[in-house]
């Protein structure tokens, strides 16, 4: 089976990437035992430090740095590899990304759920806005024979930010949809590359994100269902699109064949048969 790609990314900078990465990552493995892969594409390794130094729940971290002086294409094929060959023997990978527009958004149509953390300023919440929209309008016919979800997370919020008022322009949009927020706690300061956010010995950091976390299970389960009845619905056309016409009709005559000779009765209509 292949394994479920997750990709956490927005252009910005600071908006909680890589903590909702390497926290997503442990909340997976540690409350739903799965088998994780972390691919941390930053620089900074923020995300895969976290995993590293923190107490091991075998998440698995692998580096992926892109060289965004190469051409696009070459960044795009160096991105998919990468991806790939990281995204084997789990079940699912968490890519951790910063957008820039070096990067083709053909990337993203590669992933099963794009996560988009964002903060809840009116520039911020825009600029989310448009980088989604932009990505949808493009590709919206494939995200929807993949089956591909793409969930906003407010991010390093203040309470109340009420959700249900934000991002007004995304509400209506096919195949995305909106994570509960993340809040802005900042006792999250003593548990960086310590120990992971869900299971943390301060019970609003870990109520925090275990809420976003449980919401994030419930849509990879939801995601791995449609991927599983995509799959069949191709596979059976892929099965009758190979059988010509001809194939059949041969397939038929041969079965005729195998059967024997019919009877002669069965050649005669039932209302003209002797009782
Ligand atoms: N919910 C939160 N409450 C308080 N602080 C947070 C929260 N989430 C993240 N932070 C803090 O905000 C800062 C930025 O977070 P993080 O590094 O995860 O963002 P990022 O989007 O990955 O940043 P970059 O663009 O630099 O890669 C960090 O200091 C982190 O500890
Ligand atoms: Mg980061």
């Amino acid at each position: 089976m292949h394994s479920l790609k997750i990709l956490v990314t927005n252009q910005k900078g600071g908006v909680g990437k890589s903590t909702i990465a390497a926290n997503l990552a442990a909340y997976l493995a540690i409350q739903e035992n799965f088998k994780v892969n972390l691919i941390d594409f930053d620089k900074q390794s923020s995300s895969s430090r976290w995993i590293s130094k923190a107490p091991d729940v075998g998440v698995t971290v692998h580096h992926a740095h892109l060289r965004y002086e190469d051409t696009g294409s070459l960044v795009l094929a160096n991105a998919k590899r990468a991806l790939n060959k990281f995204s084997v023997a789990c079940d699912m990978s968490i890519s951790d990304l910063t957008w820039t527009h070096a990067m083709s958004t053909e990337f993203m149509l590669e992933y099963d759920l794009i996560l988009v953390p964002s903060a809840a300023s009116k520039f911020e919440m825009a600029s989310t806005e448009i980088f989604i929209l932009e990505y949808v309008q493009k590709y919206l016919s494939q995200i929807q024979s993949r089956g591909q979800e793409i969930c906003v997370v407010p991010s390093r919020v203040y309470q109340p930010f009420q959700s249900d008022h934000a991002f007004l322009n995304l509400q209506s949009v096919d195949h995305c949809s909106m994570a509960p927020s993340i809040f802005m706690v900042p006792a999250i300061d003593d548990f960086v590359y310590q120990d992971f956010l869900c299971v943390s010995s301060n019970e609003d950091v870990a109520k925090n994100f275990s809420r976003f976390g449980e919401h994030i299970a419930k849509l990879i389960k939801k995601i791995a269902m449609t991927k599983a009845t995509l799959s069949k619905i191709n596979g059976t056309m892929k099965r009758s699109s190979n059988i010509s016409i001809l194939d059949q009709y041969r397939a038929e005559q041969e079965q005729k064949r195998d059967e024997g000779p019919k009877a002669y009765s069965d050649w005669i209509p039932n209302f003209l048969i002797k009782k």
